[in-house]
């Protein structure tokens, strides 16, 4: 090994050591010149202070960064309010204007692994079309090539990816010829990843030359954004506005000019969409109050006893949930980013696959240690000002998270032609009968909301059959 390699060998077994680390270096004398490099390059990525301090909190079982107890229940714009105001009017109109003035960039997150789901590829590639079997790409896609050609103006679109999804998104998006957006306008960006420990703290490996490493949260898009030059770019390009949301809901309005207007009449640096949960159940967080401070409390950190809780008149306390559609203000991003301890790390417990002392693989029944992830919505107590907004949910959500049952890909496209279906019936189209089954998919290139299918069906009398994808032509 060149000498250099020496040197940064010894100072990563020396820092190592400091943090009890050495049986990073356990199988080193087996390990090829090639191999020895690559596990120095993942090593030296590390940051060792950082995980002492993590595995210690896990050690005395203090919660990893929840929301501390006691929080209130958050205000929000209701849906009525939003909606058809005369503030409402001008938000539409606002946000057109930004829309218009290529004030406005467009980011899906998409590295998540959608274990759940079971499908072999990055979920993007997912079919979801109801009857064109179009992926979740192509209809983000489409949405956003609608736009570009609504507002007249170039969108830039960037996808947060992992390492477990990277390559086979962009080979996804250059085989389908980019669903017919300006490829230079898409961006991939790869998120970081962060090592995982036992429960001992020991940083575990996945093979006797690679530490296990997942994903490092969605929160890891705000430094990404700025490692891969995206923050400068939308500087550069005037784009102070960046439209937030998660690639597994077919039903989100990308860069809806109401949100967009309403984010800027507030004045503020974040915003988000909620739906009022109607279940106790429902895995969605929740936007609460504490200290004066908007958070997001994960459904998995709030007790049944605080998700039955229940207002006088009925209705769940804690209901404004979380459907992780936001917009950000870019100067806002470029702060958060500009420090690295902005978002904490939260803990999960997990099964991780890993090799023992003896270099066999193990796969484990039960959890066996922790990884780490940080969240965007980390980013609310730090914004000067957050707007958060009702929406219909049976507009807006209706996420593919599960293989079967709810939040899967059934109810998902179900959905979908629901709302499709209540555009043609507000466009006064005919339905054949029974009109509430009718298998229908409206492409977001022939029309992108009810409003423009309603022009487009008073130019044309289309026949409305079952089955039918109205496309454009
Ligand atoms: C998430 C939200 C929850 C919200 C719900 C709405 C979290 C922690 N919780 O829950 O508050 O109510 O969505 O659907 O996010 N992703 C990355 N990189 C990662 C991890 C995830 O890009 O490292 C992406 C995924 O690709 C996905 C999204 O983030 O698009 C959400 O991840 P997921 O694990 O599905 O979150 P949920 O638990 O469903």
């Amino acid at each position: 090994m060149a000498r250099t390699d020496h040197d940064t060998e010894r100072r990563l077994r020396d820092e190592a050591a400091r943090h009890g680390q050495t049986h990073l270096f356990r199988f080193w004398e087996s390990l090829t010149a090639d191999r020895r490099r690559a596990l120095l390059e993942q090593i030296a990525e590390i940051d060792f202070e950082e995980l002492s301090r993590l595995a210690e909190t896990a050690r005395r079982g203090e919660s990893s960064e929840g929301v501390d107890r006691p929080f209130e229940p958050s205000p929000f714009v209701a849906l009525e309010e939003g909606a058809t105001s005369t503030l409402a009017a001008d938000a539409v109109r606002e946000g057109e204007r930004a829309l218009r003035a290529g004030r406005v960039a467009v980011l899906v997150v998409a590295g998540g692994q959608g274990t759940r789901l079971g499908f072999p590829g990055p979920k993007g590639t997912f079919p979801i079309g109801p009857i064109s079997g179009k992926s979740l790409y192509q209809l983000h896609a489409e949405k956003i090539l609608a736009i570009e050609r609504r507002y007249r103006r170039p969108i830039r679109w960037y996808v947060l990816t992992s390492e477990a999804t990277h390559e086979d998104s962009r080979e996804f998006f250059e085989a389908n010829r980019f669903f017919g957006l300006v490829p230079e306008r898409v961006r991939f960006i790869e998120q970081g990843m962060l090592p995982a420990i036992d429960r001992q703290g020991r940083i575990l490996l996945e093979a006797p030359d690679r530490v296990f490493r997942s994903p490092n949260g969605h929160g890891g898009v705000v430094d990404a954004l700025r490692r891969s030059g995206a923050l400068d770019e939308m500087r550069r390009d005037g784009v102070d506005l960046l439209f937030y949301f998660q690639v597994d809901n077919p039903l989100v309005r990308i860069a809806d000019p109401s949100f967009i207007g309403h984010h800027l009449a507030g004045g503020a640096e974040m915003s988000l969409k909620i739906v009022r949960k109607v279940r106790p159940e429902e895995k969605v967080g929740v936007l609460v109050m504490r200290e004066g401070q908007y958070r997001i409390v994960e459904y998995s950190e709030l007790s049944a006893a605080e998700s039955e809780e229940r207002l006088p008149g009925g209705a769940i306390r804690f209901q404004a949930g979380n459907i992780a559609i936001h917009l950000f203000s870019r100067s806002f991003l470029e702060r958060v980013a500009g420090d690295r301890d902005a978002l904490p790390l939260h803990r999960a417990t997990k099964k991780i696959p890993h090799v023992d002392e003896h270099g066999v693989p193990v796969e484990p029944s039960a959890p066996n240690g922790f990884k780490f992830e940080r969240f965007v919505f980390d980013c609310l107590p730090l914004a000067r000002g957050v707007v958060a907004i009702e929406v219909a949910r049976a507009d807006e959500f209706s996420p593919v998270k599960n293989a079967t049952g709810s939040e899967s890909p059934e109810t998902s496209k179900a959905d979908l032609m629901a709302l499709h279906r209540r555009w043609l019936a507000a466009a006064g189209a005919r339905l054949p009968e029974p009109a509430n089954r009718l298998r229908i998919e409206i492409s977001p290139l022939f029309a992108l909301d009810a409003d423009e299918l309603r022009e487009k069906l008073r130019a044309n009398e289309i026949p409305v059959t079952d089955g039918m994808h109205l496309e454009s032509r």
